[in-house]
């Protein structure tokens, strides 16, 4: 596992107030970005991540991390009592606060400013907790995991969604084109944030991914910790339980 701390911006200052700032400044262009750079497989994967927490019926479900919502939005389909989005961004926040509205979900799905380092939900809370390519961004990994642990119930899940990159030719040679040449020019100009998408690749292959992941989700107590890996590797899908 690399011990490198990719920051979007510079190497001074804190990650989570750059990475904050990154995604007040792209928001309005986040959504259209990850539909289309991913070519609509984000969806797909969102999707495919609650079919598998479909399975315990959750009563209660947080999504960390959860940007403009659509992983909650994803989830309401499960029909719980209620679904709390939390996340840094106010920006991410307002366009899903907004998305939440128009499909009429806002009695099923809340959305609240949080850090996930320090969650405001007491011990054993949640049925089930997504985090849609958010644990990347965290400043200390081991603290959010830790917290994830603290307000999920025991026999609850945990669904983590992560881009990666393919270990197999050409996938591996196609992938490393596409993710560090053509998706950080595409993103720049349309996002006009000139870090945000050079940021992206640099943080996934600085993140571990795999077995290397589940090692560290291990450590934080989880069990029965399952790697799924999508779309010939380039998303992983983690499955957690407590
Ligand atoms: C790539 S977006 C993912 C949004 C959404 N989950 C999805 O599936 O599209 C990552 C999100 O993580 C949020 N984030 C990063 N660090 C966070 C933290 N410490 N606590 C809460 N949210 C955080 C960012 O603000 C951003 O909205």
């Amino acid at each position: 596992m690399s011990e490198m701390i990719v920051k979007p911006y510079n190497e001074q200052g804190s990650k989570k107030e750059q990475v904050e700032k990154m995604f007040d400044n792209i928001s309005h262009k986040y959504d259209f970005l990850n539909h289309f750079l991913s070519l609509g497989m984000d969806i797909l994967w969102r999707r495919k991540a609650v079919s598998y927490i479909r399975k315990i019926q959750p009563k209660i479900i947080i999504d960390i991390a959860t940007g403009t919502g659509d992983f909650a939005i994803e989830s309401a389909k499960l029909k719980p009592d209620k679904i709390i989005g939390i996340d840094i961004s106010d920006g991410m926040l307002q366009i899903g606060k907004q998305k939440i509205q128009n499909k009429k979900l806002e009695n099923l799905i809340s959305m609240q400013k949080g850090d996930s380092e320090n969650l405001p939900f007491p011990e054993n809370y949640a049925d089930a907790i997504t985090v849609g390519f958010g644990v990347r961004n965290f400043e200390n990994l081991n603290k959010g995991l830790s917290e994830i642990y603290r307000i999920l119930k025991p026999g609850g899940i945990v669904a983590i969604l992560e881009p990666a990159i393919p270990k197999q030719f050409p996938m591996k040679q196609l992938f490393n084109l596409y993710f560090k040449k053509i998706l950080p020019t595409i993103g720049k100009w349309f996002s006009k944030d000139h870090s945000a998408y050079e940021y992206l690749p640099k943080s996934v292959e600085a993140f571990p991914n795999g077995n290397d992941f589940l090692n560290i989700c291990k450590k934080n107590h989880f069990i029965n910790t399952k790697w799924i890996p999508l779309t010939f590797g380039i998303c992983s899908l983690y499955l957690l339980r407590k």
